[in-house]
């Protein structure tokens, strides 16, 4: 069965991105519709963490204040080095705002307030193409209907539909050799970790640890995958038995940290990255088509800017689209316009996410590095590009 039914902008997928995109021109008077695939809103991978650069992002959206009430600022924080003979201790301060926010706060924050309906769960985006009659873009769901849209955004993360259609290929999202596991440790008398992000390195595991609140610690490990790990991620006993494995060597209290952690929220994940280079060759859009969030630029973990990034990209969208929308009689969406906008939101955006990239592409091949030779040359690579290391959380995507 087939039923056609118009909007004028769609926005695939419901994750950060999108949720940040739709609020960001709901900011600017202008209706979208959110597609979500999942049969509700996800929050994988329990907190995230959000600098100076996403914050300011966070309040042009208006959320910026509520969420801050949900997670302590973390003022500094230690470098640990785990060795047989010894540990090293290395202090660092934290200079910029930094907390670490529950998934589910910050996507509740951004779906409640979302006008009504503006998101659909259950609702998968199988391709898009172009009518050649209408010129529309014709959008085809898993439920056999037609959706004719004038324009789409596509924020559906790194299994993305949309990529391709704007010049960025699927396959070119490459696999790091070091994987991920996240969770949540909850203290019901309190933890004893103040405000501090404690980093603790042994070999090729590293487990971060940060405070959500004053009961609740978000932490991750680092560890080389393993042939094993596709077996157990999809059991969250299994997971965890194979970490406390790994961290043989770590003080007792972060193993009960792990022991103790909430299986629920417990993730192992592979780390996907798109090649710099490719935001460099790519103009990420076509006619009335563009993307944003991981789509674009999935970088891996390693400055935690991924999901910053994908809210500054709709802060810069929303103000691309307005400025173009609003020159219009009763905002209506031109092609013309649209295109416009879009050539602007890329030029704004691709050196930011090419340079977050790239940074985040060195730490993850230093971890990845098996020889010393190729190790030495990524340091000397870092120290060159990346001498101030916090760089990325001084930008400013501006308002909205
Ligand atoms: C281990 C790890 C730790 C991280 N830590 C941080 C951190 O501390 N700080 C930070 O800023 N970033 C971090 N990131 C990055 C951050 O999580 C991502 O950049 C962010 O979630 C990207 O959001 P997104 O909306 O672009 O993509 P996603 O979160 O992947 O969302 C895509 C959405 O689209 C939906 N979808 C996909 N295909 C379709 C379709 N065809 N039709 C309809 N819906 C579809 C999916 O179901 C999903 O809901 C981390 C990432 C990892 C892997
Ligand atoms: C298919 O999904 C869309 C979007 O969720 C919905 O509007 C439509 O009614 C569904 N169609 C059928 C035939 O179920
Ligand atoms: C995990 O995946 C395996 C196959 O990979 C499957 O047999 C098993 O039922 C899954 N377990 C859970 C809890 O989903
Ligand atoms: C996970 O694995 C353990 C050990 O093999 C097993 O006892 C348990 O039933 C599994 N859990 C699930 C949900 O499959």
């Amino acid at each position: 069965m087939e039923r056609n039914e118009d909007v004028e902008i769609v926005i695939v997928g419901g994750g950060i991105c999108g949720l940040a995109t739709a609020l960001a021109l709901h900011r600017k008077s202008i209706k979208s519709l959110v597609l979500e695939r999942s049969d509700k809103l996800r929050a994988t991978g329990a907190a995230i963490i959000v600098q100076a650069n996403g914050w300011r992002a966070l309040d042009q959206l208006g959320v910026g204040s509520i969420l801050r009430q949900t997670a302590i600022p973390i003022k500094g924080g230690k470098f640990i080095t785990l060795n047989e003979a010894e540990s090293k201790e290395i202090p660092f301060g934290v200079p910029h705002e930094f907390r670490c926010l529950k998934r589910t706060d910050l996507m509740e924050a951004m779906a409640n307030s979302l006008p009504e309906g503006t998101i659909r769960t259950s609702c998968q985006v199988l391709s898009v193409e172009l009518d050649p009659v209408t010129h529309d873009q014709k959008l085809l769901l898993s439920n056999g209907t037609i959706l004719h849209a004038n324009v789409v955004i596509g924020c559906d993360g790194v299994n993305t539909c949309i990529a391709n259609m704007v010049g960025l290929q699927r396959s070119n999202f490459l696999p790091f050799l070091t994987c991920v596991a996240r969770g949540f440790t909850n203290y019901p008398n309190g933890h004893q970790f103040g405000s501090e992000f404690v980093m603790m390195v042994r070999g090729h595991v590293q487990l971060g640890t940060i405070p959500v609140t004053e009961k609740l610690v978000y932490w991750f490990l680092t560890r080389p995958k393993t042939s094993q790990d596709s077996i157990i991620s999809n059991n969250t006993s299994l997971i965890r038995q194979s970490l406390m494995e790994s961290m043989k060597g770590f003080p007792t209290h972060a193993m009960d940290m792990i022991q103790n952690c909430m299986l629920n929220f417990l993730h192992l994940t592979d780390l996907k990255y798109r090649p710099p280079w490719d935001l460099i060759l790519s103009h990420f859009r076509k006619g009335t088509i563009t993307i944003a969030g991981d789509a674009l630029h999935a970088t891996g973990p390693f400055i935690a800017q991924g999901g910053s990034a994908s809210i500054e990209d709709a802060i810069v969208l929303a103000r691309c689209l307005a400025q173009k929308m609003h020159s219009a009689k009763n905002n209506a969406i031109r092609k013309r316009d649209v295109e416009e906008a879009f050539h602007q939101y890329a030029k704004e955006r691709k050196m930011r996410i090419f340079w977050i990239s790239l940074h985040s592409f060195l730490i993850g091949k230093k971890l990845d590095a098996q020889s010393f030779i190729m190790k030495s040359i990524i340091i000397a690579l870092m120290v060159i590009l990346f001498r101030d290391p916090d760089w990325h959380t001084r930008y400013d995507c501006g308002t909205l």
